[in-house]
């Protein structure tokens, strides 16, 4: 992990981290690897706050109209539980379950510069001009506010998401910054914490591009979901891409793909390069290949039977959720207050 050791502690003598997924469709390895694992292995350590974002899953409205939102919330909710996230140890929650966020958005939209929200990588590539065209939704273009109110709402020392997140953590730093400059000292300078290998897991069908849900929808070969049927998962990764020699080969430049492929079979089984440089330089593809399904599986199974058991008890479920929203109301509702207040409102 990227550590930084700035912040004074919480009253429970921890740093405190704050993260979220959002809603916008099935989680796949590289959600695992680059944010619940990293969640799930440091939870003692820190105070946790960590949610499931529905209301950032509108701001594309085409990929969950006509959906049961509320349901795949659920899913990944269940789905934290059963990948070792400890209700005792961390503070679960649904972002739309703390209208807090909602209401702290607006405050920090309005000092966020449209230039800055036009900046961003997200939007540049999912609200592409064609897009805004035709239509897009403002709530696009304004997710990064959204997103700081997420992690400004909780004062955390920590944001562990993986690299493709980076940008909006930077920009919830600078909104923070701007809000204090105008009304004065209110919110915290969060840093990121990015894990040291696997922070940008790849498509097995395309190396070249991020492994990300709404790809995974259109190409069956891209992603390996956390609840695929075990037998597609090792399947898509025997024909990950990986390039026309036909093995491992150390003394050259790899293939992203069999970069890729490693440091899925790393973060799997908590080998080093230098472990996995002996284990399988000079093996032939089919064996790395092997090697990665079995540890992919393996996990996925033990995954995939404890979140069985979590999904089909709902009360339980419920329960959980209704509790994680109370505590976390409990923090951002006087973060709020105080924010009206610094703004003149209150
Ligand atoms: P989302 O839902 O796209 O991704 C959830 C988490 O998974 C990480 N991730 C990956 N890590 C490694 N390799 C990949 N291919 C990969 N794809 C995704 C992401 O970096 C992230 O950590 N805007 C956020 C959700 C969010 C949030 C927040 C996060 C809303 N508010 C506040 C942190 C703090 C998002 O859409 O992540």
């Amino acid at each position: 992990m990227q550590q930084t050791g700035r912040e004074p502690m919480t009253a429970a003598g921890k740093k405190r981290v704050l993260s979220g997924i959002t809603a916008t469709g099935r989680l796949h390895i590289g959600n695992y690897i680059g944010a619940i694992n990293q969640w799930a292995d440091n939870q003692s350590e820190y105070e946790n706050f960590l949610f499931v974002a529905d209301l950032h899953a509108l701001t594309i409205p085409e990929a969950v109209a006509g959906k049961n939102l509320r349901a795949r919330v659920e899913e990944i909710f269940a789905l934290y539980l059963a990948c070792g996230i400890d209700p005792e140890q961390s503070t679960l929650f649904v972002q739309s379950d703390v209208a807090e966020h909602a209401e702290l958005t607006w405050l920090l939209t309005c000092v966020t510069p449209v230039s800055w929200l036009e900046r961003m990588t997200q939007f540049k590539t999912k609200g592409k001009v064609a897009d805004v065209d035709a239509g897009v939704g403002a709530g696009l273009l304004c997710y990064p506010a959204l997103q700081a109110a997420d992690i400004l709402l909780y004062d955390p020392d920590l944001v562990p998401v993986g690299e493709d997140q980076k940008q909006h953590v930077e920009i919830t730093r600078d909104i923070s910054q701007r809000f204090n400059a105008m009304y004065g000292e209110t919110f915290k300078l969060p840093d990121v914490m990015i894990p040291k290998s696997g922070g940008r897991i790849m498509g097995l069908d395309d190396p070249t591009a991020k492994m990300s849900k709404s790809t995974a929808e259109k190409s069956p070969g891209h992603a390996i979901g956390l609840l695929d049927p075990i037998g597609q998962a090792r399947k898509s990764i025997m024909r990950a891409v990986t390039d026309s020699k036909s093995g491992v080969d150390f003394s050259d430049e790899l293939a992203p793909g069999v970069t890729n492929l490693l440091t899925i079979f790393e973060c799997f089984t908590g080998t080093t390069r230098d472990e996995s440089r002996e284990r399988f330089d000079g093996a032939g593809y089919g064996v790395l290949k092997g090697a990665v399904a079995d540890a992919v599986t393996e996990r996925l199974g033990d995954i995939q039977r404890r979140y069985h058991d979590i999904a089909d008890d709902r009360t339980h479920l419920n329960k959980l959720l209704t509790q994680g929203a109370e505590r976390a109301r409990n923090l951002a509702a006087d973060k709020l207050s105080q924010a009206y207040r610094a703004a003149g409102l209150r």
